[in-house]
């Protein structure tokens, strides 16, 4: 059984819907799912995992989020992560997605193998965008 940690941060719930969606899939596909607030999560969490998703809307001007995330991918770059299969995904709102594009930099330079493009949703996921994280999910949870 695949053991999947979703670890997210979301202020008014849209990126949390993606996060619900993602791991929905994920589990009625078999996998064990650990979602995770990033506030509740420890590095631990993604280092134990098979697979990890993380959720992060563009904040600031097309940044991650200070407070919680910012720090937890900054603790997680002294880790070794290489090889680790990893998805990111989150909600935005005016921008075009340079904050997901500048996230799969810095996560590839840890050296993460980046399952797909960074799913992004603007505002509220729609019919359209919870369907594209359920196939997220069934993704992840059928990696080989
Ligand atoms: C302080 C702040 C800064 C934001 N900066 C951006 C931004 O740079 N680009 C963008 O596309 N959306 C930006 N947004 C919009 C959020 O990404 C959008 O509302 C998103 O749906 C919030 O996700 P959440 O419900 O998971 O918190 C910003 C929102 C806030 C409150």
């Amino acid at each position: 059984m695949k053991n999947l940690a979703i670890i997210y941060w979301s202020a008014t719930g849209n990126t949390e819907k993606m996060a619900l969606a993602i791991a929905e899939a994920a589990k009625s596909e078999g996998a064990a799912v650990n979602l995770l607030e990033v506030g509740k999560a420890s590095k631990e969490d993604v280092l134990k995992a098979d697979i990890v998703a993380l959720g992060c809307p563009s904040m600031g001007s097309e940044e991650l989020e200070e407070e919680e995330m910012l720090p937890f991918i900054e603790a997680l770059e002294g880790e070794n992560l290489q090889d680790k299969p990893m998805a990111l995904f989150g909600s935005y709102d005016w921008g075009d997605g340079q904050w997901m594009r500048e996230w799969e930099e810095r996560m590839s330079g840890q050296g993460v193998k980046l399952v797909d493009e960074g799913l992004i949703v603007q505002n509220t996921p729609d019919e359209e965008g919870v369907e594209a994280c359920t196939q997220l999910g069934i993704k992840l949870a059928n990696l080989s």
